[in-house]
């Protein structure tokens, strides 16, 4: 099976863990084990459980705790509705091989995690881009995505809150979107790996699993729970469609690991608290940034109100591939091109990460704007 470059990943992978200052990392500042034991309070608790366990394969499907966590998460949904995957990479990989066949069409909002492109096109499906845009703050337009929809279309799918613009889909829209979605008998693949963290309100925001039944939910302990190491996502669909993804399942997955599903169970047990946490993180570095774009003036942007990652419009004659390159040498510091989400002239930056590598490397950027301006 062919597969274009992940591009994304390929520019993290090789970046990464060489730079003084990412600001390129999608995750909230990873928490430690033991800040949250502290937080869940009962460390000697925990530390037993961990004691206590026996290194089976765990529960095939996760954990009845774990699911019965997770599906707190969506109003409405229950445990049964919910499968624990190998990260949201996991779910979206599975999602996409028990749906789509050859001939088959895909309507991807972009820009997007490149999964939801890519992989369905390996798969031999179409896939037709309804392109979100600044000027109309990144909003998908629902006439236009209805105008893609053929006989063919298998499924929607979308990022909200969105990567790479941290913007979410308006209530009003996204229920416009299910309903477009209902008229037509669609599944829609609802990326929602960034919900938790909103700007402004703490309530998580609508889940499309909460107002569509055909509307298929994916989650992960990655990004808004900053638990990357964990490994650990999820589905959120009916139980006939959940069925059909097992069946894949089964052959690349068999379970997760026992230690993940404790600690994640454990994690949205107090995912109040740790929510918090990550939202003060990402509104205090949102803010540091927002100050940073009103007083340069070589960059602007449409501020986010979610997620922990934006796009940056540069006033720089250079493709956005050498404007990272070079930052990266002249500065140390890393953002990630725009051009591997289809966008140029841009730059994604990332909010959600350390409060003083952010405040370090703004400056810096500033610096290589100067050298570099028109
Ligand atoms: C929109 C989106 N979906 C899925 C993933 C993969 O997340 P996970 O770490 O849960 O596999 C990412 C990672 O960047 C992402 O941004």
């Amino acid at each position: 099976m062919k597969i274009e470059d992940f591009g994304v990943e390929i520019w993290m992978n090789a970046h990464e863990t060489h730079c003084r200052f990412n600001i390129a990392e999608t995750c909230v500042d990873s928490i430690t084990f033991a800040d949250l034991m502290q937080m869940a309070g009962k460390s000697q608790a925990i530390l037993g459980e961990l004691n206590g366990l026996k290194l089976t394969y765990g529960a095939i499907e996760g954990s009845a705790r774990l699911k019965a966590a997770i599906a707190t998460l969506y109003t409405g949904r229950a445990a049964d509705e919910v499968l624990v995957t190998h990260g949201a990479a996991g779910a979206n990989a599975l999602l996409y091989a028990a749906l789509v066949e050859p001939g088959d069409e895909v309507i991807a909002v972009v820009p997007t995690y490149q999964q939801h492109i890519s992989i369905p096109e390996s798969l031999g499906a179409v896939v037709r881009p309804l392109t979100l845009r600044a000027e109309e703050g990144y909003q998908p337009d629902l006439a236009a995505l209805e105008a893609l929809i053929t006989p063919r279309t298998r499924l929607i799918s979308l990022t909200n809150p969105n990567n790479p613009t941290g913007v979410v889909v308006r209530d009003d829209l996204l229920q416009g979107l299910a309903d477009l979605a209902a008229r037509h008998d669609l599944w829609v693949i609802s990326d929602e790996v960034y919900r938790g963290v909103n700007q402004g309100n703490d309530a998580l925001s609508p889940s499309l699993a909460e107002i569509y039944p055909k509307g298929i939910a994916v989650g992960s302990m990655s990004k808004a729970f900053a638990m990357a190491g964990l490994r650990l996502g999820w589905i959120v669909a009916p139980p006939a469609l959940l069925h059909q993804v097992m069946i894949h399942r089964d052959y690349n997955t068999i379970s997760v690991g026992m230690i993940d599903d404790l600690i994640a169970s454990i994690a949205l047990e107090n995912r109040e608290a740790l929510l918090d946490r990550n939202r003060q993180i990402v509104r205090t570095n949102l803010d540091i940034l927002a100050r940073w774009v009103e007083e340069e003036p070589a960059v602007s942007w449409f501020r986010p109100d979610g997620a922990t990652v934006t796009l940056l419009r540069y006033d720089l004659d250079l493709p956005s591939r050498t404007f990272c390159e070079k930052l990266l040498e002249e500065t140390g510091v890393l953002l990630v091109p725009g051009s591997v989400f289809g966008v140029e002239g841009c730059v994604r930056i990332g909010f959600g990460n350390g409060t003083e590598t952010l405040k370090a490397a703004l400056p810096l950027v500033s610096d290589f704007l100067r050298r570099h301006g028109r």
